[in-house]
């Protein structure tokens, strides 16, 4: 269900609102059997057993901690409505990822109905990532459920369990407390982005010493204490949640009075903008300290490869700061649609058509990654794109300016190839054979 009529009229064609791997083939396997699309609200409210909460909780942008607390007022919405329609008893599930004791709200504002109803709540983070939710969805690591430690909550809970059970083994679905399961997917995400953040840090530090960051995420991964993934550096990481959920972190830990804590993770965010920085400033001064009206060609716009969405990513901290050395860029996305592209920047950077100067001049989004870089001065790549490993680098590297510059933000590309082939490659922590005679 969706208020939005233009959505749910996507989810009904074959045109999908998202693009996803494997998104499609299942709708289509299960559309107008066990699955529908419609903007009926109330009339599926009161048919429904079991409701699902998954609406956004975006960041405040102003008012009582704006910039870092996360805005509940869609889930109380939805509460409120269910409290007002409903006719018969509904578990209710918390599948947005909210702030710890949001639940507390939402049971108030069920309880608050006259009918003699119960809305048992339960908690039920979303864990699954974007570009492989299908899989995540499929396999999960685990199923998380809190519910109230009450007969009814513990209740509620086995029904919901029951439901997953039929495709995940039961010892991987969690039942906790509703306030554990809350503040688990804050924790797990904060811990994801710290993983991220730390390796960045130390790519800064193999940059000045020589070492190879590469090298060093293969020899500590292989602990496994501490285990293989979260461990590439990147220009940064983006999407809807690592961000704005630690800053939900932040928010709780400064609304709790724990200013240390507060600080430790905002930390994880300064790590992140200052590798977003980092990157663009690396390609000014490595450019003879000037990209004014030069060429420069994105590859992949996207927050990670097999996704068109945009939200937070690092491709848009770098496009605004080549902007403002105005530079010429060429972005070339396989899925990111370039309104969605504004749209975002507007949100986040505050930059937009009205402010900013000849800003469709400045910015022109390519069909074809060979017309993206011809005559280019540097190529930067934003996206893991599977398809960037297969171009022809030859042609590539003919079509371009001399000095042929390239900035792998995300150690996809073979550089010593490239480097054969003439290119002059900066990439993420790895050793830059112009700097270091000794490697
Ligand atoms: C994340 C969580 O992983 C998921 O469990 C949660 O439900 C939603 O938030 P998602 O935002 O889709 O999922 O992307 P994720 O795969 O976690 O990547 C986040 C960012 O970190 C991306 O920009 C990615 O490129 C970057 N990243 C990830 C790195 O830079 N290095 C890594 O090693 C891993």
């Amino acid at each position: 269900m969706d208020i939005s009529e233009k959505q749910i009229a996507g989810w009904n064609t074959s045109e999908l609102p998202i693009y996803e791997p494997g998104l499609l083939e299942v709708v289509e396997e299960c559309r107008g059997k066990n699955l529908f699309f419609s903007t009926d609200i109330d009339a599926e409210i009161i048919r429904a057993d079991i409701i699902f909460i998954s609406v956004n909780t975006p960041t405040k942008t102003q008012g009582i901690g704006a910039g870092r607390a996360a805005n509940i007022k869609n889930c109380e919405l939805c509460a409120r409505k269910i409290a007002e329609v409903s006719t018969s008893d509904k578990i209710v599930v918390e599948k947005s990822t909210v702030p710890v004791r949001t639940a507390q709200a939402i049971t108030r504002v069920l309880k608050s109905n006259d009918k003699g109803l119960s809305f048992p709540v339960l908690s039920n983070p979303e864990f699954l990532a974007e570009g492989t939710a299908i899989k995540d969805l499929m396999a999960p690591d685990r199923v998380l459920i809190g519910g109230q430690q009450n007969e009814a909550g513990l209740k509620a809970a086995a029904t919901l369990v029951s439901v997953y059970a039929h495709w995940v083994p039961t010892e991987q679905i969690i039942t906790t407390n509703l306030w554990s399961s809350e503040l688990s997917k804050l924790v797990a995400n904060a811990f994801l982005a710290q993983r991220v953040s730390s390796m960045n840090s130390i790519s800064a530090l193999c940059e000045a010493t020589g070492a190879n960051v590469l090298e060093i995420s293969r020899a500590v991964g292989m602990d496994d204490r501490i285990g293989k993934r979260f461990l590439q550096p990147s220009v940064g990481f983006g999407g809807s949640c690592f961000q704005k959920d630690i800053l939900n972190l932040v928010y709780l830990c400064e609304t709790y009075g724990l200013d240390e804590c507060a600080a430790y993770w905002n930390q994880v965010i300064l790590m992140n903008d200052f590798q977003k920085k980092r990157f663009s400033e690396k390609m000014v001064s490595k450019m003879f300290n000037t990209i004014t009206g030069k060429k420069i060609a994105m590859l992949g716009y996207a927050f990670k490869k097999d996704t068109g969405d945009v939200r937070e990513t690092p491709a848009m901290f770098v496009l605004r700061d080549l902007l403002q050395e105005q530079a010429k860029i060429f972005v070339y996305d396989p899925q990111v649609k370039r309104e969605d592209m504004w749209s975002e920047m507007d949100y986040t950077c505050g930059v937009n058509h009205e402010n900013t100067k000849n800003l469709d001049d400045s910015v022109i989004t390519a069909t074809d990654p060979y017309q993206a870089c011809e005559g280019a001065h540097a190529l930067c790549v934003l996206t893991e794109w599977d398809e960037f490993k297969t171009y022809d680098y030859e042609r590539i590297y003919k079509s371009m300016a001399k000095p042929a510059f390239l900035f792998d933000g995300r150690n996809l590309l073979d550089h010593d190839g490239l480097r054969k082939i003439g290119f002059e490659v900066h990439a993420i922590g790895k050793p830059d054979p112009l700097a270091f005679s000794d490697l």
